[in-house]
């Protein structure tokens, strides 16, 4: 089983946008029992909530639905479990950082780090309009398209 977290700040947009994204990806390849997914944000102020649902409706034009998560903060713990630790931001990279474990082995860095042309950060779209908010799922489905190629390549036999 290969283990990938997205990490945000709040854990109601980009990274749900990122959870919803990937794994409806990972599902369509067939891959929901080789492949876990799942976000968490740096900051405890949404815990428990759902995902903005200027969020939510943006990944529903993609077919993807978000309604069902729920936010959680990331703990130090995760990483003893996940072999991806991906940020949306520098900002939550920096945070990760300084918590991660000698001991982890995974990959710890940037989501956009997977797209073609490395596209850097995830902007924060939570003070923006409804157009930060498609922008935040376009970037992600590029991305996520690059990581699952990645993890096929390296981490499942036969190429998924
Ligand atoms: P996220 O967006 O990190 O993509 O979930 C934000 C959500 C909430 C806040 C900031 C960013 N906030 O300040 O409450």
């Amino acid at each position: 089983m290969v283990r990938v977290m997205f990490v945000c700040l709040g854990n109601i947009c980009r990274s749900p946008t990122a959870h919803g994204v990937f794994l409806a990806k990972v599902s369509a390849a067939g891959l929901q029992h080789e492949i876990e997914v799942c976000s968490s944000g740096t900051a405890g102020y949404h815990v428990g909530s759902p995902p903005d649902e200027r969020s939510v409706d943006a990944a529903r034009v993609r077919g993807v639905d978000l309604s069902g998560l729920r936010a959680r903060q990331f703990n130090v713990s995760d990483f003893d479990r996940c072999d991806y630790v991906l940020a949306m931001d520098q900002s939550n990279l920096s945070f990760l950082e300084q918590l991660v474990p000698e001991t982890f082995t995974g990959h710890l860095g940037l989501l956009l780090a997977f797209s073609g042309d490395d596209a850097g950060e995830v902007p924060d779209p939570y003070y923006g309009g409804k157009e930060g908010f498609r922008k935040v799922v376009d970037l992600i489905d590029e991305a996520s398209v690059g990581l699952l190629d990645q993890i096929k390549r390296h981490h499942l036999r036969g190429g998924g």
